[in-house]
């Protein structure tokens, strides 16, 4: 069976070990100047709707690493965009490459990818998860505050994509999860149930951020507005205020907390610039986090 990687929810606690693992010995290989070119030969597709910085760049630059090719493909240059069913798409593309991140907007129309795909469809964003972006976070945390387990994490604003991703993880990896959102924006309930019947569970949904952040080892958040609800962005600018990451915030975490942002950040909305560029902030570390654990994604879902 093709094994690919379209939620973390799918993960077991040794899926996301295994991850970390090959992800960390990778990046110390990079750091000791240690080329490692276990996908020589192979190609990465990158099937995009919407836009990428880091995401693409990382994953380009992970499989050119790995000794493998990466071919940027954006979805409306193909003939998706004058209606090519997915189902078509998919076969076709399996047959020219070895692996494709697809960034798009609906979670089934990537779930109907990988349906109809011989090779791993690895999720680059979709509006309901971030898989591959939480899984450098996470590598991120453990780097610098150690063992999940120990850990309370806080999420402050939206119920969004990584959020969702970030639930998750919490469910199978233990780690306490306080989520402050506002009353419209706490992520999907199905998706918070569905986590809470896992026994490692320990995540808390509330509308407090102060109660969230009470000494919490890392602090997090993301823009107000996601990719695709640019119309509702003013609207949220007011509906978001009270969640502001600021340094009054920043003071009830724990005094050596983290702070995370996947980035782009819209100074002065979700995070002010003093906490961004402030001394808890790890935001290039947790950048710089997606290049080693892209290479570690294409290792294990195409195989070394
Ligand atoms: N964090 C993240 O996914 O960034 P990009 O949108 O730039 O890929
Ligand atoms: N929640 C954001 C993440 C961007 C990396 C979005 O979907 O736009």
């Amino acid at each position: 069976m093709t094994t690919h990687l379209l939620t973390l929810a799918d993960l077991a606690k040794e899926d996301f070990e295994a991850f970390f693992k090959r992800a960390i010995k990778l990046k110390e290989k990079q750091q000791i100047g240690t080329a490692v070119t276990t996908q020589a030969g192979k190609s990465l597709g990158l099937l995009f709707d919407k836009p990428s910085t880091r995401t693409r760049v990382s994953f380009e630059t992970a499989m050119v690493q790995l000794g493998g090719s990466p071919l940027f493909i954006s979805s409306k240059d193909t003939q998706m965009s004058r209606a090519e069913p997915i189902k078509d798409t998919a076969r076709v593309l399996s047959r020219y490459l070895d692996a494709l991140a697809i960034r798009t907007f609906s979670q089934e129309a990537i779930e109907d990818f990988a349906q109809f795909s011989t090779i791993p469809v690895i999720n680059a964003l979709t509006d309901a998860y971030h898989p591959c972006q939480v899984l450098s976070d996470l590598l991120t945390v453990i780097e610098h505050k150690g063992p999940l387990k120990n850990l309370k994490i806080a999420w402050i604003g939206d119920g969004n994509n990584m959020a969702q991703s970030w639930i998750n993880a919490a469910a199978v990896l233990g780690f306490e999860l306080h989520l402050a959102c506002p009353e419209d924006y706490l992520p999907d309930s199905k998706i918070v149930t569905e986590a809470l019947k896992k026994k490692a569970a320990r995540i808390t949904l509330g509308h407090d951020p102060i109660a969230a952040v009470k000494d919490a080892d890392v602090v997090n958040t993301d823009v107000w507005a996601s990719m695709g609800q640019e119309a509702e962005q003013e609207a949220r600018k007011k509906i978001f205020a009270p969640y502001q990451v600021n340094t009054a915030l920043l003071k009830k975490a724990a005094r050596d907390a983290i702070v995370l942002h996947c980035l782009p950040a819209h100074r002065e909305e979700e995070i002010t610039e003093a906490v961004l560029e402030g001394s808890q902030s790890v935001v290039w570390d947790q950048s710089e986090n997606k290049l080693h654990m892209h290479k570690a994604i294409l290792d294990i879902l195409i195989g070394t």
